[in-house]
C-alpha cells in the first residue's frame, strides 16, 4: 500500500488549481441513469471514487467513455465523461460494490424512476458512523414506491411508475435530498420537498437536471418544487468546483504560512469557512477567479465552531480545521453535530503531539508550540488530509499510511502541495 512522507517546516507559496467537486460528480454521474440520451460531464475529478462509480454504472449496462485530451487542455481541467444509459441491463446494485462506496446507494431513485424497480444493497456503516438510509426510503415511499428490506437489500418497486408527492424531511440529509429530486423529476404530477439540504452540490445537480428538461423551482433553498415531466434528454454540464478541496488547501496554507491562490474556487460556496478562518487571524480574500489565502507570521487565534448543514460550517472540513487549531494560541472548541463518530483523526493528531480532549460530540484542542513528525494512519477520507495539514508543520518526518483514503477524494494532492513548496512525496510499495 502507498504511503506519503512529509518533512515539515516549509511555507506554502503559489497557486493550487481546484478540481471539480467529488460530491457533485458522483450524483451527476448517477443522474445519467434518468435518460436514454447521453449526458456529457466536464471537469470530472480523477478520483478513485469516480472510477469505482464508473464500474458500478457499467454493471447496470451504462456506457461511459472518457474523452481524450484536447489540444491546449491541461491535466488540471479534469476529465470529460460521456455517459449513456440507453438501456439499463440490470436493476441490482450488489453488496460487493455498494459496500465500497456509500454514494452508489444513490442509484436507487433513478433506477426506480426509469425502470419501476431496483434492488440496492444497504450500504452499511463506515468509519464515521452508522449512516442509515431511512430518509431515502421515506422519500421513495412518498413518491409511491413499495419498499421491502430483504437480506441486506432494499427491494423497491413502482410498477405504475413514481407519482408526485409531498416529502417533508424530519432531518436534513444530502443523499436523501438527491434521491427525492431524482425520483421526482420524471414522476407523474408535482412534488414538494421540504427541509431539503442546501449544499451547493445539490444545486449543481439540480441545474444539470434542468438542462436535461426537468422543471425545478427553489434551487438553493430548503423547499424544492418539482413538476414531473415525461422524460429527460441529454445535456452537457461542467462539475462545480470542489469547496471542500478549496477549504482544505486554504487551511494547509494557513497552517504553514505563506501566500496561496486557490484558482477556480467558488468563494460564494465558502462563506462560513472564510468567516471562521478570518476569526483565527488568517487573511482570506476573493481574488479574480478564486481565493487568496495569506498568513503572515502571526500566530493563529483559537476558535469555537460547530458543524452544521450548509450554509453552516461543513462537517467535511471539521478534521482539517482541527489540525489547524493544534497550533493556535489558546484552546479551541469544535463540536461535530452531523456524524456520531467523526473524530477518528484525534488519536492520530495526538501522535504528532497535539493536545486534544474529547467530551462526547465536542473536541477541546489546546494549542501547542510544536508538533513532531511520526508514523500515522489514515482512517477516512477527510481525517487523512487533516494529518497531512499537521505534518506540513511537524518537525521532522511524518509517514502517512493507508493513503488510499486520500486518493478517494483528493486529486493529485502531493503534486499540488509540492508545486507550492511542500516537502512531500508518495512512497509506492510494490
Ligand atoms: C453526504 O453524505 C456527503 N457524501 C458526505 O461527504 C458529507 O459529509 C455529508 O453529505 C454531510 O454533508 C457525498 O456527497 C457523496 P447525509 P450523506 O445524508 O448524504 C443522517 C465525504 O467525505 N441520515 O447528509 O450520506 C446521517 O447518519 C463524505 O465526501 C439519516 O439519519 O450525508 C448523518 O448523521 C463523507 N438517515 C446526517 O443524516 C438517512 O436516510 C447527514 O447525513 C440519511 C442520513
Amino acid at each position: 500500500m502507498d504511503r506519503i512522507r512529509i518533512r515539515g517546516g516549509n511555507t506554502l507559496n503559489g497557486t493550487i488549481h481546484i478540481s471539480g467537486a467529488k460530491n457533485a460528480a458522483l450524483p451527476l454521474m448517477i443522474a445519467a441513469l434518468l435518460t436514454e440520451d447521453t449526458l456529457t460531464l466536464h471537469r470530472v475529478p480523477r478520483l478513485a471514487d469516480v472510477r469505482l462509480l464508473q464500474r458500478i454504472l457499467g454493471n447496470h449496462g451504462v456506457d461511459i467513455t472518457v474523452a481524450g485530451k484536447r489540444s491546449g487542455q491541461n491535466g488540471r481541467d479534469g476529465e470529460t465523461l460521456r455517459i449513456s444509459a440507453k438501456v439499463i441491463a440490470d436493476t441490482t446494485a450488489p453488496y460487493e460494490l455498494v459496500s465500497k462506496m456509500r454514494a452508489s446507494f444513490w442509484v436507487l431513485a433513478p433506477l426506480l424512476a426509469r425502470c419501476g424497480e431496483a434492488k440496492v444493497s444497504l450500504p452499511g456503516g463506515c468509519a464515521i458512523g452508522t449512516r442509515p438510509v431511512d430518509l431515502h426510503i421515506l422519500a421513495m415511499e412518498k413518491l409511491g414506491a413499495e419498499i421491502a428490506i430483504d437480506a441486506g437489500y432494499v427491494v423497491a418497486r413502482a410498477p405504475k411508475g413514481l407519482k408526485g408527492g409531498h416529502i417533508a424531511f424530519p432531518k436534513v440529509s444530502v443523499g436523501a435530498t438527491h434521491a427525492a429530486l431524482m425520483g421526482a423529476v420524471t414522476a407523474k404530477g408535482d412534488t414538494v420537498i421540504e427541509n431539503a439540504a442546501r449544499e451547493p452540490e445539490i444545486g449543481d445537480v439540480a441545474q444539470c437536471l434542468v438542462k436535461m428538461g426537468a422543471v425545478i423551482e427553489g434551487i438553493g433553498s430548503s423547499t424544492l418544487k418539482i413538476k414531473g415531466v415525461p422524460r429527460l434528454h441529454g445535456a452537457e454540464h461542467a462539475v462545480i468546483a470542489d469547496r471542500i478541496e478549496a477549504g482544505t488547501y486554504a487551511m494547509a496554507a494557513a497552517m504553514t504560512g505563506g501566500v496561496v491562490k486557490l484558482a477556480g474556487a467558488r468563494i460564494d460556496t465558502l462563506d462560513e469557512v472564510m468567516t471562521v478562518m478570518r476569526s483565527s487571524g488568517v487573511d482570506v480574500e476573493a481574488a479574480n477567479d478564486g481565493l487568496k489565502v495569506k498568513r503572515n507570521g502571526s500566530g493563529l487565534a483559537p476558535i469555537k465552531v460547530e458543524t452544521e448543514p450548509y450554509p453552516g460550517f461543513p462537517t467535511d472540513l471539521q478534521a482539517q480545521l482541527m489540525a489547524l487549531t493544534t497550533r493556535a494560541r489558546g484552546t479551541s472548541i469544535i463540536r461535530e453535530t452531523i456524524f456520531e463518530n467523526r473524530f477518528m483523526h484525534v488519536q492520530e493528531l495526538a501522535r504528532l503531539g497535539a493536545d486534544i480532549q474529547l467530551h462526547g460530540d465536542t473536541a477541546e484542542i489546546r494549542g501547542v508550540d510544536r508538533l513532531t513528525g511520526a508514523q500515522v494512519m489514515a482512517t477516512d477520507l477527510r481525517a487523512s488530509v487533516s494529518l497531512v495539514i499537521a505534518a506540513l508543520v511537524a518537525e521532522g518526518e511524518t509517514t502517512l499510511h493507508r493513503v488510499y483514503h486520500l486518493d478517494r477524494g483528493f486529486e493529485t494532492l502531493e503534486d499540488k502541495l509540492k508545486a507550492c513548496g511542500a516537502d512531500i512525496e508518495r512512497l509506492s510499495s510494490h
